[in-house]
């Protein structure tokens, strides 16, 4: 029998290697200058959406380049588009830090890189099933297994060099952090034009 899938969400990931201890100094630094505590979120973020473009971030920009680029192509984007970076911005939190489900508007494709996550943060990416009429996640207690019919929300556990990339109309969420060291990541905003 035939099985036609439709209407797909992925998010993809990758794991970068490059020099989290440096970008870590930086982020921490910029902390102590400045930005925006989210008291509501027990976070901090930089105050410029043009932080993304420094030079601390061009290793990694570049490697995040290629990767949209593959993306770009496996989702029959023609090659006559790119995606071009809008914003991003450094959030950190320590414990008890959260992020409660939204999504992107400034992006049609988004990022997460994790510069720092302590061992014990526990601090998990999650999304709920986009699709708000699917009755089927009800009926996941009945699963034999776990499979993307069955699973009505997922969740990661993202580690120091982690990176995400998901549509950005996708509400997602981050869980408490349990640790009191820091917590850093890089969130980037991609446009897809001509
Ligand atoms: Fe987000």
């Amino acid at each position: 029998m035939n099985r036609t899938l439709l209407f797909p969400t992925a998010i993809w990931s990758d794991k970068f290697e490059i020099d989290n201890v440096r970008l870590t100094e930086y982020a921490l630094n910029l902390k102590k200058d400045g930005g925006i505590v989210l008291h509501e979120l027990d976070g901090w973020r930089t105050t410029d959406n043009d932080i993304i473009f420094s030079a601390e971030f061009s290793d990694l920009r570049k490697l995040i380049d290629d990767r949209l680029e593959k993306i770009k192509l496996e989702v029959g984007f023609s090659d006559d588009f790119r995606f071009v970076l809008k914003t991003g911005w450094i959030y950190i939190t320590n414990r008890g830090g959260w992020h409660p489900p939204h999504n992107h508007p400034e992006g049609d494709i988004s990022c997460a890189y994790y510069i720092k996550v302590p061992q014990d943060s526990n601090s998990g990416f999650g999304i709920n099933d986009p699709r708000k009429q699917n009755t089927w996640r009800a009926l996941a207690m009945g699963a034999q297994s776990h499979t993307p019919f069955t699973v009505g929300r997922f969740a990661t556990v993202p580690q120091t060099g982690d990176f995400l990339v998901f549509p950005s109309w996708l509400e997602h969420f981050v869980s408490p952090s349990m640790s009191d060291d820091d917590r850093i990541m890089v969130t980037l905003n991609y446009k897809l034009e001509k």
